[in-house]
């Protein structure tokens, strides 16, 4: 039996939960996931149950606890402390008299509320723009406060409740918090609130005029804490009494497992969508080229918070997923990769997956799925590349306007996510970038972030968010790395055709 102590990790994607326990050294020790519902009621909308993704976390965590156990080396009461990463800008309501959602939660990539965008723009002298400086985003169907108010003039008992001050509104961070702890705490953190559009990014403070203007009570809101400090305890099941310590919006949970905690540092992960994020330190840079300026982190209580610039890219995992659940092109995600790699190239086709509009850099709400240059010669191999294709020139894009904004070229770009277990997938990363893509063996950086952050608060190992020296004994080992196959010109040419395929997309829906 080993005496080590051991950091739980609740890692709640957009499709699917897990529970990952981990060692000092980063290594996972025992892990747990399981998919939940989506709904796609309409076109463009995705909801989800809250009550059903928490119970799926519950058996997470409890199948993850047996299956540490039955490795004879570690008991439950090894686990120290649990952080919790989540999917950010998902909106949930609650009443807490009772503690059941008032309504389904409206995921993060739901487009419903391109109407109440567009009309917000058209009431502001800055457009699209108008709150920009306050909170980093542009108006966009993407972040909570519209999804929010989109509930609150649709769904009736939503605005009784908020009315008669019976209402909660959180993200899944909140949501999971306020349930761990037996609904008795009512938190997000500042890298959450960030994506809340209600957040002064300069203050870290809830603004009573961007509440207002989202016709938000603010007593609904949760307390904005530190991403790294104690919020309460578990109270009940078998991590009862374990404290939660941690917690980050899943991409800037993954910007710290890559340890990228200095100015400069960089990552991209592929999930549901893929999300680049560039350590900008403690400047907030605003972007004039539709990237985010956003918390990544905030290292503890009264400390002042780490920023990043950050390229959306609403699908990615989620195109492969379509590929398999509605088109039944592959049988299991992995074999997206097979097929891509059974041809050269896409055989002249482009899959512009804007699902639900696209984001970075481009911003549009209203376009749509696309695939141009089918001809006779087109098979399902090509449509798989071409699936992998769009994200990585989705990337390409972020990472050229990042450069030009920041005056930094990276030359080497850290990757992680589901998606990057597909070898093809990476080698077309690199040849569509031109430069190096570095995959760690150990993917599950998102979880390993949140794990970080919860370690560090109570002073665990020695870990210290501001001195990375500190993690350095920590995931270790070297991954894989990947070099571009083709020349410039070929490369200048493919994404040429990448961007006459977007314009076809851009616009679509009225
Ligand atoms: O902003 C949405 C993002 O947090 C979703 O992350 O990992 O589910 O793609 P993921």
């Amino acid at each position: 039996m080993s005496d080590a102590e051991l950091i739980g990790s609740i890692d709640a994607g957009t499709t699917s939960v897990r529970f990952i326990i981990f060692d000092e050294f980063g290594q996972i020790q025992a892990k747990h996931g399981m998919e939940f519902t989506q709904y796609y009621e309409q076109p463009g909308w995705q909801e989800q149950d809250a009550h059903e993704m928490y119970d799926r976390i519950v058996q997470c965590i409890g199948t993850a606890i047996v299956k540490l156990e039955q490795l004879g080396r570690y008991t439950r009461e090894q686990i120290k402390v649990i952080g919790v990463t989540n999917q950010r800008e998902t909106t949930v309501v609650w009443d807490k008299e009772t503690g059941r959602a008032l309504t389904r939660a409206i995921a993060w990539p739901d487009a419903r509320t391109t109407a109440v965008v567009k009309q917000l723009a058209k009431s502001h002298p800055k457009g699209v723009n108008a709150i920009k400086k306050e909170t980093g985003l542009p108006l966009s169907t993407y972040f909570a406060a519209v999804k929010l108010r989109w509930m609150l003039e649709n769904i009736p008992e939503v605005k009784e409740a908020h009315d008669e001050k019976r209402m909660l509104f959180g993200t899944m961070d909140s949501w999971i918090i306020y349930n761990l702890t037996g609904r008795k705490v009512h938190v997000t953190d500042a890298s959450n609130a960030s994506r809340t559009m209600l957040m002064d990014l300069r203050k870290l403070e809830w603004d009573p005029t961007l509440c207002e203007f989202f016709g938000v009570n603010m007593d609904i809101l949760p307390t904005i804490k530190s991403s790294s400090e104690v919020y309460g305890q578990v109270e009940s099941g078998l991590l009862k009494g374990v404290e939660i310590a941690g917690m980050a919006g899943d991409q800037m949970a993954a910007l710290v497992g890559q340890k990228a905690l200095s100015p400069g540092d960089a990552k991209n992960t592929y999930g549901t969508g893929a999300f680049l994020l560039y350590n900008t330190g403690s400047k907030i840079v605003h972007s004039e080229r539709g990237l985010l300026s956003t918390i990544a982190y905030q290292p503890g209580p009264n400390t002042a918070p780490v920023y990043a610039l950050e390229g959306s890219i609403a699908v990615a995992g989620s195109a492969v997923k379509w590929l398999r659940d509605q088109m039944g092109l592959i049988k299991e995600s992995n074999d997206v990769g097979i097929e891509a790699a059974k041809v050269e190239d896409s055989g002249g086709i482009y899959f512009v997956t804007a699902f639900a509009g696209l984001l970075s850099p481009v911003w549009d709400s209203s376009a749509r799925g696309t695939i141009v240059g089918i001809t006779g010669y087109t098979t399902k191999e090509h449509v798989c590349r071409a699936t992998l294709e769009a994200v990585c020139y989705q990337t390409e894009a972020v990472v050229r306007n990042m450069a030009e904004e920041s005056g930094v070229n990276i030359k080497n770009l850290h990757v992680d996510g589901g998606m990057v277990n597909s070898d093809e997938g990476m080698q077309i990363q690199a040849d569509i970038l031109g430069i190096t893509v570095t995959r760690p063996e150990m993917r599950e950086t998102t979880a390993l972030g949140s794990a970080l952050l919860a370690g560090a608060a109570k002073g665990m190992f020695g870990w210290k968010l501001d001195d990375p020296e500190t993690f350095k004994n920590v995931n270790t080992k070297n991954g894989d790395q990947f070099t571009p196959r083709i020349d410039d010109i070929q490369r200048r040419k493919m994404i040429r055709g990448w961007e006459r395929a977007v314009v076809r997309a851009k616009g679509w829906e009225e």
